[in-house]
């Protein structure tokens, strides 16, 4: 899509992100850094409509997207949806509480089906005219709730799978690579890179995202942004394509705790298309929803554990500072800090060649990916098989002969869950129950507290709940966050930890993209 700016695009972004505020009946309402809570506000008190917040969103997408490149598609649908939700606010007058996404633009990554005018396509060339059966099971809760699906986010393509060690972080065929907003040369990691990105950069107001390993926590760390990663089950994987369904999870992106709070109060709950897990994990949703849980002294009573080794030996010298400062913000809060604890086997562990958890993911790759492919409508490829033989064909269009697809080979070559699957499982369980386990158990912790994204490996092989708030920037202004991890279904606590440490800290600060160049492809303004 081609658009025409007008002359004012030629002056930094940075006018975007801080001077444009919206005039509704004389009165102002800024919408940059605007949370769920004040968007509601503002449309109750006529200051703001969700079609104007749509309009802001598309003029920041056609500037910043050329530079970003975190957007994929923009929905053709959303103005209409967000005029809707619009003439639905004036004929409700208030009436009945229509909830809190209602009239929200909500990104969606690029692997979350959705059946409407966008493609789901994992960010690949080989999925570009699928039609799938029907909306991923979190889209319909997002539909019902009222939501405008704005698009779908880059990522790192097919989460990076295609060549583990070969697919840059946030680079995908369809859009190119993802550019974190805080810094040109800064990794924007991966693999849900396009839903941190945009929302850091204030191109949509809140996001979707998935995790097998990492791909929300990182990203999002990486860009400044929360990230939640919900237990395994506690939202549908239904219509979403999978990584490794023992593993996968999918969970806001935004720019505080309580929008990512909000976001994840519509898409939890048991899903019959996803029965199992679901099951499981809705036995533990509160009535009344987790937003009862955003308590400004949640961290009182709370203890909390510090492992030094592995998380803190890589940590940056600059960053290492603020990390300890924010420990005190903890103790001051209320909290009891046990620091200097173990995992055992943690080399293991953080290791996927040596804790099973590759093994696994190869094989349930393959499975489930063959799975969904089967229930398309229509596809250009029906199978794993068929995905390798188009990128085999397509050299050019998918960067195949630099970034190769050597995991997509490997995969293919698994053949089910077999004895050394089932060993691989066995090995994750025992890894899990006699590592983070014991940790959280004999020491009575709420939340292991770690920098950065290390501890992301631990919460992945056991299906572990996480949440990262921003925590400071290091000395070249690139972003780091605190993550939280818990033992499954303890999201509650997890919320109550984070907001209080997010309010007592408030260290997020919107990008200024300063250190961007004003690149030929950015001042035409060609999306
Ligand atoms: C989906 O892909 C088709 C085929 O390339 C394209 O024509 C269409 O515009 C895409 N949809 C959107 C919303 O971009
Ligand atoms: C800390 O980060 C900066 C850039 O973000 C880098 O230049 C420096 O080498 C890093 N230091 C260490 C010890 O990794």
């Amino acid at each position: 899509m081609a658009v025409n700016l007008p002359s004012s695009s030629l002056l930094l972004p940075l006018i975007f992100l801080f001077l444009i505020f919206i005039t509704v009946n004389g009165q102002h309402f800024t919408i940059p850094e605007s949370t769920i809570e004040e968007i509601q506000q503002a449309f109750a008190e006529n200051k703001l409509t969700s079609t104007q917040l749509v309009d802001f969103y598309i003029t920041q997408i056609k500037t910043l997207n050329p530079l970003l490149h975190s957007i994929i598609e923009v929905n053709p649908d959303a103005r209409d949806q967000a005029k809707n939700a619009d003439e639905e606010r004036r004929e409700n007058q208030g009436r009945r509480s229509l909830g809190d996404l209602h009239g929200i633009p909500v990104l969606l990554k690029d692997t979350i089906g959705t059946k409407d005018k966008l493609n789901t396509s994992a960010g690949s060339y080989a999925l570009v005219g699928s039609v799938v059966a029907r909306d991923a099971s979190v889209v319909e809760k997002l539909r019902k709730a009222g939501a405008v699906i704005m698009g779908k986010a880059s990522l790192s393509e097919w989460y990076k799978f295609r060549s583990l060690s070969h697919v840059p972080n946030g680079w995908c065929a369809r859009s190119g690579q993802g550019v974190n907003p805080y810094l040109v040369t800064g990794d924007p990691c991966g693999s849900s890179s396009g839903s941190a990105i945009s929302v850091a950069a204030n191109m949509v107001a809140v996001s979707l995202g998935t995790e097998t390993h990492s791909s929300i926590i990182c990203p999002s760390d990486h860009n400044s942004v929360v990230g939640l990663k919900p237990t395994v089950g506690l939202t549908s994987r239904a219509g979403v394509i999978p990584v490794a369904p023992s593993l996968d999870t999918i969970g806001p992106v935004t720019r505080t705790v309580s929008d990512a709070v909000r976001v994840l109060d519509v898409i939890v709950g048991f899903d019959p298309r996803d029965y199992e897990a679901t099951q499981r994990a809705a036995k533990f949703i509160p009535a009344g929803g987790y937003k009862q849980f955003l308590n400004p002294n949640g961290l009182k009573g709370k203890i909390l554990g510090i492992v030094r080794n592995p998380f803190l030996k890589s940590l940056n010298e600059s960053i290492f500072p603020i990390f300890e400062h924010h420990l005190n913000t903890l103790r001051e809060r209320g909290a009891t800090v046990v620091d200097n604890l173990e995992i055992a086997n943690i080399n293991t562990i953080v290791d996927p060649s040596r804790s099973g958890e590759l093994t696994l993911v190869m094989a349930e790759f393959k499975l489930s990916l063959n799975d969904y492919l089967k229930d398309l409508i229509t596809s250009p490829v029906w199978s794993l098989a068929d995905i390798i033989a188009f990128n085999k064909n397509n050299p050019d269009l998918e960067k195949n002969k630099e970034y190769g697809q050597d995991t997509f080979i490997a995969a293919e070559k698994t053949n089910g869950i077999g004895e050394k699957e089932r060993k691989a499982i066995e090995l994750m369980e025992k890894l899990s129950q006699n590592g983070f386990e014991k940790l959280m158990m004999e020491n009575n912790l709420d939340a292991m507290v770690t920098p950065g994204s290390g501890a992301t490996s631990v919460l992945a092989i056991g299906g572990y709940p996480g949440i990262t708030v921003p925590a400071g920037y290091d000395i070249n202004g690139m972003p780091f966050g605190i993550c939280f991890g818990g033992l499954k279904d303890t999201e509650i606590k997890l919320i109550e930890i984070a907001y209080d440490f997010e309010q007592a800290t408030m260290m997020r600060k919107p990008p200024l993209l300063e250190s961007f160049q004003m690149t030929p492809e950015f001042l035409s303004g060609s999306l």
